[in-house]
């Protein structure tokens, strides 16, 4: 490509080092996308004729069947995709070929190229987080009284519903969603036209091309054009907290499904056994959706540290930003599909949870709060009531609810048997009406709101 200064072929060294094409392919359909636009406003503005612009439209289509079928030729000698393509077109089309880049460079087109890719994989991604929440939402209506222990410190805390724990993660998923979708408003700047870095001085149109290609408009710094990177690291940074989302939700299905917990199964279809213990069941999917993380945080990572310090405009260092991308893009969608199938597949154990629900003095609180409200007690002596009440069980082996009348007037007088009311957990769970609380008419009302917005 740059035949007319040099004379000598490139070391082995420098063609391993700069070759990207192995790599890069996956932008072939976006090159070429970006490459049809290219022409046509050539042909409109005059730069090249119709004939030729026939030519290479023709050309590049047939490129794109190849790509399709698997007949592409990908080639290392051309070192990336936008050589590949170029030099695949002069096979097919001869010197027309050649006036395709008129008015453009290999900065812009790259640049043109990942945001393409990045706003589809932003678009995968809010189909698939609505998927999730959609599967979420069923279990949340399925199961939206269904008694389990609410944990701080993973020590049981308070009784919630499963629906309400299954809300807090549509919640979640929710942001994560809209981090995609302002993402991509941002990202939706063209910056074909930007040429190598400072614009050019044909008579170019980059209101059409960015039109044709979907984007609101043409960005408006040539520099910032080829040199922008904030929409991959913007996309990765949404990725990376939605990975952290359901690297938690993760972590609690590999919890809830050991024989300790027993809180859900998972089928066959989401478990795999031991080749040495005959009565294992391991949660393997969910352990890799939390293993893949990682990668993730580190695309994230990989990507800020390679722009960091980079003077404008182009810099080759950019040649990385795209195994990160492609990369963490992977390991996330695959995740939420895996997810969104084992969350589907999980099946509550609602009498195991709702046992655990009642268990631990979680309805110490409860106690206390009885105190103040029947009694008027200020809510630190109330505090020091209950937890004197908690100990006294714990001594006597009982549960909460089980300790008797006697026991609770010796530490305060004026207790009554009205206590036993508020001391289930099915209680407490219902006595938590305040607006996202976790009683049950609580997050009926959140699903249905959800099931709104998801339609
Ligand atoms: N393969 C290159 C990349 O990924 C394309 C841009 C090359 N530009 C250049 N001036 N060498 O960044």
């Amino acid at each position: 490509m740059w035949g007319g200064r040099f004379s000598e072929r490139p070391d082995e060294l420098m063609q391993a080092i700069n070759v990207s094409i192995g790599f890069d392919r996956r932008l072939a359909a976006q090159d070429i996308l970006g490459s049809k636009a290219h022409a046509a406003m050539l042909a409109r503005q005059g730069m090249i004729s119709r004939d030729d612009e026939a030519r290479i439209q023709e050309g590049l289509g047939r490129i794109a069947a190849e790509i399709e079928s698997g007949e592409f030729p990908f080639r290392e000698a051309f070192e990336d995709i936008h050589m590949n393509v170029e030099a695949r077109l002069t096979e097919l089309i001869g010197p027309a070929a050649g006036r395709l880049h008129t008015a453009r460079s290999r900065n812009d087109q790259v640049a043109l190229d990942l945001r393409l890719w990045v706003r589809d994989a932003c678009d995968r991604t809010a189909a698939q987080l609505r998927t999730l929440q959609i599967t979420l939402l069923a279990q949340a209506e399925a199961h939206s009284d269904a008694l389990m222990p609410g944990f701080t410190h993973l020590q049981p805390a308070q009784p919630v519903t499963f629906g309400h724990h299954m809300m807090a993660y549509v919640e979640m998923f929710g942001r994560d969603a809209a981090r995609f979708a302002d993402a991509r408003a941002r990202m939706n700047e063209s910056p074909l036209g930007s040429a190598a870095l400072a614009g050019t001085a044909f008579p170019i149109d980059r209101q059409a091309t960015a039109k044709a290609l979907g984007f609101e408009r043409p960005m408006a710094n040539s520099l910032d054009g080829v040199s922008d990177r904030d929409f991959a690291l913007e996309a990765l940074s949404a990725a990376s907290i939605c990975m952290i989302h359901l690297s938690r939700i993760a972590e609690e299905i590999v919890l809830w499904t050991t024989p300790q917990f027993g809180f859900v199964a998972l089928s066959d279809a989401f478990t795999t056994g031991s080749s040495i213990m005959p009565q294992k069941r391991n949660p393997d999917a969910a352990e890799l959706v939390r293993g893949k993380t990682g990668r993730v945080l580190g695309a994230l990572t990989s990507l800020a540290v390679t722009m960091k310090g980079l003077p404008l405009a182009y810099g080759k260092d950019m040649q990385e930003d795209k195994e990160p991308v492609f990369d963490a893009f992977d390991a996330l969608e695959l995740s939420l599909k895996a997810m969104a199938g084992m969350v589907a597949d999980m099946k509550p154990d609602t009498e195991r949870m709702a046992a655990a629900a009642g268990a631990g003095f979680s309805t110490a609180t409860d106690l206390a709060d009885w105190l103040v409200r029947k009694l008027d007690l200020p809510f630190r002596e109330a505090h020091h009531v209950a937890g004197a009440a908690v100990k006294r069980a714990e001594g006597l082996g009982l549960g909460l609810d089980e300790l008797p009348i006697e026991e609770f007037q010796r530490l305060e007088p004026r207790i009554t048997a009205d206590v036993y009311q508020v001391l289930t957990a099915k209680a407490s769970a219902a006595s938590r009406s305040s607006y996202g609380g976790t009683a049950p008419e609580q997050v009926q009302a959140r699903i249905a709101q959800w099931k709104e917005r998801l339609r």
